[in-house]
Order: structure tokens, then sequence, then C-alpha cells
């Protein structure tokens, strides 16, 4: 075969390939969230943690404007209190619970005491978004007790709850949900080690369980969404930007994309764009563009301290 004809087959085939990526970029973003499979049988429930502020909060509102019910997890009883009042008033055809339990330090024990308490419960879906913790800071700068309260809420806790709320969410008349809301810190970003590291767990977590769910032949979709930077939530009220949205705009990616038919999912389109161009870059690139970010932060959070 002349060396033109393999040149142009090598080039048509480049190009669908990358039209076909395109598209299925295009589809993955705009295709209708199938959130509503969910929301089946007497009184349905979504079960959010941490959701008395930001994304938590955000993803409650985007359930409860699904129909849902939802119950409120967080350990501040007045503030989920006030979360659940401020809920009821703005929908109210459905109806809010609150759970408190401090998952820092929350033993399995007590997180058994919470999946009982939600027994009489139609339970439906399951959202593991309470994180963070963290401080950007050397590895050796944090104290013993920071290290094990980040990876108790960012990893312990989700793993804890979603095993003790597995037979309940495998439910022979219908399909369930586990949501899981992981960081795209969770590869390489310096200053956020362990937070990294214990929302790489989180997300391995979940993507192994969706396989062996489905090897279990359990109706169950589970769905892990990494996390770029977003605006609006307890620590940062900087103004939004298309890469940096708010928590409302993030939990409304969040929901929409369920049903995707992925295991991991870059929930928002602009923090797709973001990491999409940092893994096509070389790492040198990366180091530029973001290791200054982190090194503001953590010059930040030594600031503070003095
Ligand atoms: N914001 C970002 O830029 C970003 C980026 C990547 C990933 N994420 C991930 O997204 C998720 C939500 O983050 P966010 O920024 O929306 O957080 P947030 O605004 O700080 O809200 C965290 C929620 O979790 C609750 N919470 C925190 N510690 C708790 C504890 N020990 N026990 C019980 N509840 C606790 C908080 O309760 P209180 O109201 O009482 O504090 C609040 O309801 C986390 O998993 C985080 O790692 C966020």
């Amino acid at each position: 075969m002349p060396a033109s004809q393999v040149l142009f087959g090598l080039g048509f085939a480049t190009a669908f390939y990358t039209t076909l990526r395109f598209l299925r970029f295009i589809y993955l973003y705009t295709r209708p969230s199938s959130i509503k499979r969910y929301l089946y049988g007497h009184c349905p429930w979504a079960l959010v943690t941490g959701a008395s502020d930001g994304i938590g909060l955000g993803i409650a509102q985007e359930l409860a404007t699904n129909g849902f019910n939802v119950i409120l997890h967080g350990r501040n009883p007045e503030k989920l209190e006030r979360t659940k009042s401020q809920l009821q008033g703005e929908f109210k055809n459905v109806q809010f619970k609150i759970a408190v339990l401090d998952i820092s330090s929350a033993t399995s024990c007590q997180i058994n005491e919470l999946v009982a308490s939600l027994d009489d419960l139609n339970l439906t879906v399951l959202v593991n978004n309470v994180g963070g913790g963290a401080k950007v800071q050397p590895l050796e700068k944090n104290t013993g007790e920071e290290l094990d309260f980040t990876i108790n809420v960012n990893a312990r806790f989700p793993a804890q709850l979603t095993k003790a709320l597995l037979p309940k969410l495998s439910r022979p008349d219908g399909p369930t949900l586990i949501m899981n809301i992981g960081s795209l810190a969770d590869s390489g970003v310096p200053y956020a080690t362990v937070y990294g590291g214990s929302k790489a767990f989180n997300m391995a977590m979940s993507s192994s369980l969706a396989v062996e769910v489905k090897v279990e032949g359990k109706n169950i979709e589970v769905l892990a969404i990494p996390v770029g930077r977003v605006t609006d939530v307890a620590h940062s009220k900087e103004p939004s930007s298309f890469f940096t949205p708010t928590a409302r705009t993030m939990a409304r990616a969040c929901v929409d994309r369920v049903g995707c038919g992925r295991q991991v999912v870059t929930g928002y389109v602009g923090h797709a764009m973001q990491k999409f161009v940092i893994d096509l870059l070389p790492p040198i690139v990366f180091e530029i563009l973001v290791v200054p970010t982190m090194k503001d932060r953590k010059d930040e959070e030594e600031r503070k301290k003095l």
C-alpha cells in the first residue's frame, strides 16, 4: 500500500477517534440525569452527609427539587435545625430530618445507631459528601490528631457508613444510588498529602464497590465524583467563575451526572476541562500551574498561625 494511503488512513482514524471522544464528552455533560429512577415507593428518602453547608447543602437542595425527602447529616445540632427550617421553607412538599454525629471520632457502634435510626425510612439514595478538614501544609507540620481527623472524615467514616447501609440499600424492589464525593487533589497535589491520600482511598473504594455490587447482582449505582475548587463553601466565599463554581452549581452537576454509566466522573464540566488539560500537558506545566497556588495557600495558612 502506498505511504500516502497509510497516512490518510491514520489521519482518518485519528480524526474519527477525536470526534467520537468529543461527542462523548458533550453527551456526558448534556444528557438528562437519571436521578428520578430512585424516586419510587412510599415516601423515598436520601441521606446526605455534611449537609449543613457547602456542596452537601447544595445536593440536599437539588434532591429536594427532584422530590426526595432528605436526611441532613452534620455535627452541629443548632446549625442543622437552622438548615432544616430554611429548606422546609423553600421546599414545602418534601420532608427533612436531621442526623447528628461528629464523624471525626464516631465509633462503629455510633454509626450503627445512626443507621438503625433510619430503619423505618424508604432510603434509596446515600450521598457520602462529608469531608475536608485538612490544613494546607507540609506533611511533617501536621499533628498526629490532624492526620487522624483528615483520614477519619474523608476515608474511615464513608467506608463505615457505606458498609453499615449496604444491606438497606441492597433492595429487591428497585435500584438505589451511592454517590461518593472526592477531590481532584487525590493525585499529586503538594501540601495536601494526607487529604489527597484519603480522597484517593475514597475513589478507589467507590470504584471497587461499583464492580462488587454488580458481581453480587445488587441493583446499586455507585458513582464517584471528584471535585475541583468550589466557592460558597464553609472555608471559601471567593467570587465564582467558570472554573470555580458555587456549591449549588457543583451540587447540580453532581446530580446531573447520575446514570451516566461511569464509575468515576469529574462532576462539573469546568473541572473536567481543567483535568483534561492537566492530563494532556507534561508534568512540568502542572508544576507551573498548580504548585504556586498551593504554595500561596500554605503561606496563608502559616500567616494565620502567627
Ligand atoms: N470546596 C471545595 O473546593 C472542594 C474541593 C474538592 C473536594 N471537596 C469535597 O467536597 C465535600 C464537601 O466540601 P465542602 O467544601 O462543601 O465542605 P464544607 O462547606 O466545609 O461543609 C462540610 C460539611 O460537612 C460537615 N462536617 C465537617 N466536619 C464534620 C464532622 N467532623 N462531623 C460531622 N459533620 C462534619 C460540616 O458541618 P458544619 O456545618 O458543622 O461545619 C458541613 O455540613 C468534601 O468531601 C470535600 O472534601 C470540596
